[in-house]
């Protein structure tokens, strides 16, 4: 996608320190889309402080298809930055299996019907644009051998590629940084392999 120049990625970024491997993640990852010339905007949840509890009018809109209730300014303001976005990228830590609370709150306000679900336009005839790309970032502590054994993670991967995306975006990637529990030797021997991952993942969006 990257060879037909500048590539305006929206990354969704949750991770509660920045004393944190995710973040050098995040930061790997810009530092590749800044070398190969895209743009990009960062929606860092945790530093908006951004509001994950649905309100009980928001979920009347949802549950009773209710197009006619408003959807709140601070959830249009992300629906917004979709729609000026070629590329969605979400990074993230891996918490009890699943994304950050954070983030999924973020997917049960954002992806509101008629926007990003249901047949229809919202009643302001806003509509989420199909992306060209998405990408989900994983940073976990566990190693993909025990995910191998377990199969623990292919329920995330499969949530947020089929189900989350879905068709919202033309290619999807799940990309892993395991093995970066502190109680790990791995963590510090293959922490400079995991940034230029994420460098490369940025450069080839
Ligand atoms: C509340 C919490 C739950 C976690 N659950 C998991 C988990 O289910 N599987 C896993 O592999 N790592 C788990 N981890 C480890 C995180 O993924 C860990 O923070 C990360 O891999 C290390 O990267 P960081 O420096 O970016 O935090 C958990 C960490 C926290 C704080």
């Amino acid at each position: 996608m990257g060879e037909f120049g500048n590539v305006k990625v929206f990354i969704v970024y949750a991770h509660p320190s920045e004393d944190s491997l995710t973040r050098h993640v995040r930061d790997s990852f810009i530092a590749g889309l800044e070398h190969s010339g895209h743009s990009y905007l960062v929606s860092d949840l945790y530093r908006m402080n951004f509001t994950t509890d649905m309100s009980e009018e928001e979920y009347r809109r949802e549950a009773f298809y209710r197009r006619d209730l408003p959807v709140p300014g601070d959830v249009q303001a992300e629906q917004d930055k979709i729609n000026a976005s070629d590329a969605i990228v979400f990074i993230f830590p891996l918490f009890w299996s699943d994304a950050p609370a954070k983030m999924v709150g973020w997917f049960d306000r954002v992806w509101t019907y008629g926007f990003a679900y249901g047949l229809d336009t919202d009643k302001n005839g806003r509509t989420m644009k199909q992306l060209e790309k998405g990408l989900v970032l994983c940073v976990a502590g566990n190693t993909m051998e025990y995910f191998h054994e377990t199969g623990i993670l292919g329920a995330l991967e499969k949530v947020m590629l089929q189900d989350r995306l879905f068709d919202r975006v033309k290619s999807k990637e799940f990309v892993i940084f395991d093995g970066a529990s502190r109680e790990l030797e791995s963590r510090k021997s293959r922490w400079e392999d995991h940034l230029a991952r994420a460098f490369k993942t940025g450069v080839g969006i």
